[in-house]
């Protein structure tokens, strides 16, 4: 369960913090009009909490998530046509492959950590096929990428060790970008380096800064919160042998495991989200309850507790249920105009891994006493999660 979070919807479901000076939103319905409400909350400061997340010089900055409408959608449009339902499924056979390299390893080994040699390496390795990274550059950028979100408990100041990961992920997505610029391939920064931005009647072409910001959108929000979504299923399939043995069973081959699987993805988003909250600056005076949240303050919007609100969800909210009723309510991806890009692509990602381990193994098990979570701001999920499994 997630004690704080019902404590909050029960009794301050708008909650001002007044030593960190931030307002919480945590019940369903607040943080769905939220979302919606993209004329009273900005996303212009950055969406999370870590100091890192705004700094008006940074490219990340220039990444759409930072941005309001209009300007947000019309770079979204841009980069969208790399997202839809049909592009994302031609990607599946690539996703299907790499899948099998690294679970074909695991399986070898029989005892392994689900984290570094599953869960870590298959998002970011679809991210780069995305972007075009060739497969020799990969472990570096995983490596900074992790180094990029790491935070030691209790640590609020941000490590020399992340700033140095952006500065060296920056300096290699920059270098790709001028090397596509000279010889474009099939992939979606040579698609971005022809895109036209329109404006009114003015077209004009991205920024270096516009793309770049988008190759380093696509780690933060594609990688870290796959990684940790395909590890939090682990985690909870294995504390719930009983809802996952007839999933293994069901999995007899491709398309069965798919749809076995696809439920218990489904409620791991739910229950144990990898983004738990985001933030937003209210940029007009904006009602919730009896509460006005003045123009120039902060809220977050707790994902992790409107996906657990009873009145949704059900008085079994904080059970681990797979197979229940949640497809349209959950936030995990958020809703509206920034609505998350790759949440097609992160469930087929997710769903592709399971499948693939429901088909070739009759049981695993999770060392509990040795999994270990990570730190992070708003991230949540797994660290170390070793693991046998009998094929
Ligand atoms: C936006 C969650 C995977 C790309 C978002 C948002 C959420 C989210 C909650 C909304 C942010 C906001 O409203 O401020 C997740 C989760 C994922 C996941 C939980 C995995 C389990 C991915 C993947 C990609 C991706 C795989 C791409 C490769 C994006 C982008 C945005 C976004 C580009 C910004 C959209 C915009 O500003 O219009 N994601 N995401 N995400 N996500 Fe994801």
């Amino acid at each position: 369960p997630y004690p704080t979070y019902a404590t909050l919807r029960a009794q301050a479901p708008v909650y001002r913090n007044t030593d960190s000076d931030f307002w919480a939103l945590s019940r369903h319905a607040d943080v769905s009009e939220a979302f919606r409400d993209n004329t009273r909350l900005s996303n212009s400061w950055g969406v999370s909490m870590d100091p890192t997340a705004y700094n008006e010089n940074a490219e990340y900055a220039m990444s759409f998530l930072a941005m309001d409408d209009p300007r947000h959608l019309r770079l979204r449009k841009l980069v969208s046509k790399g997202f839809t339902p049909r592009r994302v499924g031609e990607l599946a056979p690539r996703i299907a492959e790499l899948t099998a390299q690294h679970w074909d390893k695991c399986l070898q080994m029989g005892e392994f950590d689900f984290v570094h040699d599953f869960a870590g390496l298959l998002p970011m390795d679809v991210v780069s096929e995305l972007l075009g990274v060739g497969t020799s550059d990969r472990a570096h950028l995983r490596k900074q990428s992790d180094l990029l979100i790491h935070r030691e408990e209790g640590v609020t100041d941000v490590p020399p060790a992340a700033i140095s990961a952006y500065l060296d992920l920056h300096a290699f997505y920059t270098s790709l970008l001028a090397e596509r610029r000279k010889n474009p391939g099939d992939d979606l920064v040579s698609a971005l380096t022809t895109a036209e931005l329109v404006d009114g009647g003015e077209r004009t072409a991205l920024t270096d800064g516009e793309i770049v910001g988008f190759m380093m959108l696509m780690v933060v929000a594609g990688n870290e919160t796959t990684t940790k979504l395909l590890a939090n299923s682990m985690f909870w399939g294995g504390r719930s042998p009983d809802q996952v043995a007839p999933i293994i069973a069901a999995a007899t081959d491709d398309d069965a495991a798919l749809d076995a699987v696809a439920p218990w993805v489904q409620e791991t988003l739910r229950y144990d989200t990898s983004t738990q909250m985001l933030i937003r600056r209210v940029v007009e005076d904006v009602e919730y309850g009896d509460f006005t949240i003045p123009a120039g303050d902060r809220v977050l919007l707790l994902i992790g507790s409107a996906n657990r609100d009873e009145e949704v969800f059900g008085d079994d909210a904080d059970q681990f249920v797979i197979g229940r009723d949640s497809d349209r309510a959950i936030m995990s991806f958020g809703l509206g105009t920034h609505f998350c890009l790759g949440a097609h692509l992160a469930r087929l990602e997710t769903e592709i891994g399971l499948a693939k381990i429901a088909q070739t193994v009759s049981s695993f098990d999770i060392d509990f006493a040795r999994a270990a979570r990570v730190h992070s701001v708003n991230v949540r999920g797994f660290a170390d999660l070793p693991m046998t499994v009998k094929a």
